[in-house]
């Protein structure tokens, strides 16, 4: 395997974790046992630490990081809990095989090391979810979580939670792709707080039982000063949020949540002041 196809190999791996990550992120909404679904956001954590080593080695090896999704192997499965674990199932040996092939053809010894530590990963996260599915057979049933969105108010939420994947998705790219500019790890921290917002807001619906709509968003390459303005169009559409909602419950996630959107915008309009200061600077020293 060449490089090229090495780096190929590892953006497909991205899209695998990607995929894995969503499919138990929403079993743990569908399935509300405590104990599941810690277990559930557990095991899609270590899917993020395995997509972001990915992402990292792709960088390494001179490629672009792109974060697919692999909707052929995004299985939700369900109603019935058994049956969304053994897809969980399914999808850790999809991982052993693909990974497991790989390990075989790449001649980086990094990479090769790497998947050798996620294979193993994986392995432990198969024999989780089986410990689960026996669980499972013996005490619990149907997901109750059932509907799509129905209401105004669930539309703004499920709006929202996309609103927060698209962040995820976009400050993820920004971080990997832009590890020369000094503030990437701000774009990281971003995408960690909006993958909490997007937990938070899939949570509340669920506690309705409603699943949000969750296909993966549109997303755009953009520069620190479309990020700003981009920014500024997420804590609108809370503050908008705050004017239409009542809910007790959903006013208070939504007013937490925008405190950390503005908190965003400027955190962001630094970044912009302190790339146009590099900017003179090097201007200035020619
Ligand atoms: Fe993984
Ligand atoms: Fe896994
Ligand atoms: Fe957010
Ligand atoms: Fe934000």
């Amino acid at each position: 395997m060449n490089k090229r196809e090495t780096i190929r190999s590892l953006l497909y791996n991205i899209s695998l974790e990607h995929s894995a990550i969503i499919q138990y992120f929403v079993h743990s909404l569908l399935m509300d046992e405590p104990e599941i679904r810690s277990e559930l956001e557990e095991i899609a954590r270590e899917e993020m630490r395995h997509l972001k080593y990915f992402a990292h080695k792709v960088r390494e090896l001179g490629g672009t990081v792109t974060i697919e999704r692999n909707e052929e192997e995004l299985k939700i499965a369900g109603p019935e809990w058994e049956k969304m674990i053994q897809s969980n199932i399914s999808a850790e040996d999809k991982a052993i095989e693909v990974y497991s092939a790989q390990l075989d053809a790449v001649k980086d010894d990094s990479v090769k090391r790497l998947l050798d530590r996620v294979i193993k990963d994986e392995t432990a996260h198969r024999e989780r979810f089986g410990n689960i599915l026996e669980e499972v057979k013996r005490k619990y049933s149907v997901s109750r979580v059932a509907r799509s969105p129905a209401s105004d108010e669930e539309e703004i939420l499920s709006g929202l939670f996309t609103e927060e994947y698209r962040n995820i998705l976009e400050y993820l790219h920004a971080y990997f792709n832009d590890r020369s500019c000094p503030h990437s790890h701000r774009y990281l921290d971003i995408a960690i707080e909006s993958m909490v917002h997007m937990g938070k807001i899939g949570e509340h619906l669920s506690e309705r039982g409603v699943l949000p709509d969750i296909s993966k968003p549109e997303v755009e390459e953009a520069d620190i000063g479309i990020k700003v303005i981009k920014e500024e169009g997420s804590l609108n559409k809370y503050d908008s949020a705050l004017e239409k909602v009542e809910d007790k419950e959903a006013r208070k996630l939504i007013g937490w949540i925008r405190n950390h959107e503005r908190f965003h915008v400027g955190l962001l309009k630094d970044i912009l002041s302190s790339s146009h200061r590099l900017t003179v600077g090097k201007i200035r020293k020619r």
